[in-house]
C-alpha cells in the first residue's frame, strides 16, 4: 500500500521495528569522531539539534558521546516523540532533551547549535528536491559560526539491481530532473516514495547550502579508510558526510 511519508511514520509496527535498534553503528561513530575533530574538543560541543530522531535511538548516543548542556530533537511523526520521550525518560537524558513534532523543512530557530545530525537517512523520505534544499538551508541558518553537520543519506550505487535501477534512470535525466534519484521504498508491506542521492549531488547540495570543509564517503570508502573489507554490493552503501558553517 502506497502512503504519504508522515503517515507511514506514525503507524506502530514501523515504529516498533525503528526501536529496535539501540545502537550506534560505527560510521556514526566515525562521524561524532570527525566533528570532534572539527571542534578540537568535546568541550565545544554544548549545543545540538537533531533532526528525524524517531523513538530516540541516536539522541542516547549523541548525549553520551558529546555530553552537552542541550539537545533538541525533532521528528515529522507525533507517534515517534511519544515513544522517544519515554526512551529519554528510560535513558535519564530528558532533562537536557528537549523534543518537538516538526518536518524539518519548517524547522526555524536563532543560530545557537554547535552540531546539527541528519542521522539514519531521514532525508530519504523527503522526495522533493525543494525540501531537501530547505532543510540543509535551515541547518546552516541554526549552526553557529563554524558548526558542523553530519548526516547520512542513501545512495545510488549499492547492491547490483539498485545500481543498475539508477544508472538507468540517469540515461534519461533529461527526462526525469530532479526526481532521477527517486525511488519507492519502505517497509512492513507500506511504500513511500524516497529518495537516493548520487554523491556529486549531495556534494552540490550541501555546497548550495553554503557548507564548507564538505567530506562525503560511501561505506565502501569508509571501511576502505580503516581497513576492512566490506562488499557494498550485499550490504547498504550509505553515503554519510561531515561539513562546516
Ligand atoms: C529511518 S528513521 C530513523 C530514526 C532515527 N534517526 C534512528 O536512527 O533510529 C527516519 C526518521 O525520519 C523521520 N522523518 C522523515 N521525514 C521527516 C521530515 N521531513 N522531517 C522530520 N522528520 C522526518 C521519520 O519520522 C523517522 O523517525
Amino acid at each position: 500500500m502506497q502512503i504519504e511519508n508522515k503517515e507511514f511514520w506514525e503507524i506502530g509496527d514501523v515504529i516498533e521495528v525503528q526501536d529496535r535498534n539501540k545502537a550506534a553503528s560505527n560510521h556514526e561513530l566515525f562521524l561524532f569522531e570527525k566533528a570532534k575533530l572539527l571542534f578540537g574538543s568535546i568541550d565545544a560541543v554544548n549545543t545540538i539539534k537533531i533532526f528525524g530522531c524517531g523513538t530516540g535511538r541516536e539522541v542516547n548516543q549523541i548525549a553520551n558521546f558529546f555530553n552537552p548542556n542541550k539537545i533538541i530533537a525533532s521528528d515529522i511523526s507525533n507517534n515517534m516523540i511519544e515513544k522517544c520521550n519515554k526512551n529519554l525518560t528510560e535513558w535519564k537524558i530528558n532533562e537536557i532533551t528537549e523534543t518537538k513534532v516538526i518536518n524539518a523543512k519548517d524547522y526555524k530557530s536563532d543560530s545557537i547549535f554547535d552540531l546539527v545530525t541528519i542521522l539514519n537517512s531521514m532525508l530519504t523520505y523527503v522526495s522533493e528536491k525543494k525540501d531537501r534544499t530547505q532543510i540543509f538551508n535551515n541547518a546552516y541558518q541554526i549552526l553557529k559560526k563554524n558548526g558542523v553537520i553530519i548526516g547520512t543519506v542513501h545512495n545510488q550505487e549499492g547492491t547490483f539491481l539498485k545500481t543498475m535501477y539508477f544508472k538507468i534512470k540517469n540515461l534519461f535525466s533529461f527526462y526525469y530532473g530532479d526526481k532521477v534519484g527517486n525511488r519507492m521504498t519502505g517497509y512492513n508491506g507500506y511504500k513511500v516514495e524516497g529518495y537516493y542521492y548520487a554523491k556529486k549531488v549531495l556534494f552540490q547540495d550541501l555546497q548550495n547550502a553554503s557548507f564548507k570543509s564538505i567530506e562525503i564517503y560511501s561505506l565502501d570508502e569508509y571501511h576502505q579508510l580503516i581497513d576492512i573489507k566490506y562488499n557494498r554490493k550485499k550490504g547498504y552503501n550509505n553515503l554519510i558526510f561531515v561539513a562546516q558553517k
